[in-house]
């Protein structure tokens, strides 16, 4: 399956249907159902996307006293990170729309003792926060799951003070990024309808640069520009890739949870056969791309 491209102008919400809240319920249900594995796979993920996590710290500069806000945190990982930078006068907020991931941010806060991060349940396309009231929003790898992204872009847009600065990450295209794609390959053959389903916004719905830059630009930011960064993957075998990928992502284990086992199986054996191209003496090396957003509200 190709993968998603926005075809809205920038700023322009996607249009919506009167299941958009049914819609977005079953988003943000599909990643609370996985929240206890992202906890189990925590060190793994901040291990993963540590060059992704600096990089969208030396371009948004969090500053000593500054405020931070996460959005779509999960672990946390990014916000923790951002805490010593603007230590000790400056405070880190950790947000999610699934309250079970905000829990698991907090319990990692109380471990690292840092006592300059606060945790809250936020959607982040309507962020209930006042206006102008952060220096620097980040969000890895979890704009894509809006919706309505342009309405989040203007809601980060609103929440940020005048000279604010936003970072995003998000997956790039999805045949540049195979340790997944072909996990949504192998589930689509396996039902036989795509996966995401038409109108769900998957891993790979910002995919595209300019669509991107696009969509800050249209919210109101200025100083946008788009990179991207090179985000391998390497497992060491077939069943540990398997296992840790179908955990993590969530529309995959909303489908692995309703079908019998001998589906669920064949979906692996499908999975096997598409990791050909990847293995090697060691494993398996798949390649992956995440595109780096950044802007300055004026
Ligand atoms: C792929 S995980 C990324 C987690 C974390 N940012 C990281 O990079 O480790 C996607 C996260 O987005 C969150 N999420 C999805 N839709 C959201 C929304 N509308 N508002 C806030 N968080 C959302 C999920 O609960 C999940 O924690």
């Amino acid at each position: 399956m190709a993968a998603s491209r926005i075809v809205q102008q920038p700023g322009q919400s996607r249009p919506t249907t009167p299941d958009a809240g049914d819609a977005r319920a079953r988003i943000h249900g599909m990643w609370a159902s996985v929240s206890g594995s992202w906890e189990e796979h925590a060190p793994f993920i901040d291990d993963r996307h540590a060059a992704v996590t600096s990089r969208m710290l030396d371009l948004s500069m969090p500053q000593p006293g500054e405020r931070v806000l996460e959005l779509a945190c999960g672990p946390g990982g990014v916000g923790l990170a951002a805490a010593a930078r603007v230590a000790p006068a400056g405070e880190v907020v950790l947000s999610d729309v699934a309250a079970g991931m905000v829990a698991i941010a907090a319990a990692r806060a109380d471990r690292l003792g840092l006592t300059n991060v606060r945790t809250r349940v936020l959607d982040l396309e309507r962020i209930e926060q006042p206006h102008g009231v952060y220096d620097v929003v980040l969000c890895r790898d979890g704009l894509q799951f809006a919706l309505d992204p342009a309405a989040a872009a203007r809601e980060i847009r609103r929440v940020l003070r005048p000279g604010g600065r936003v970072a995003l990450a998000v997956w790039g295209p999805r045949e540049r990024n195979p340790w997944l794609g072909l996990v949504l390959d192998a589930a689509s053959a396996q039902i036989g309808a795509p996966v995401p389903p038409p109108g769900i916004p998957g891993p790979f719905s910002l995919g595209d640069a300019d669509a991107l830059g696009g969509l800050l630009t249209g919210a109101g930011f200025a100083d946008v520009r788009v990179s991207e960064l090179a985000v391998p993957l390497r497992a060491g075998s077939f069943d540990e890739w398997w296992a840790r990928t179908s955990a993590l992502a969530g529309p995959l284990a909303a489908i692995l949870a309703s079908m019998p086992e001998e589906a669920r199986l064949a979906l692996a054996e499908r999975a096997r056969d598409l990791t050909a191209a990847y293995r090697t003496p060691d494993g398996l090396q798949f390649p992956g791309v995440t595109l780096l957003a950044t802007g300055r509200r004026p």
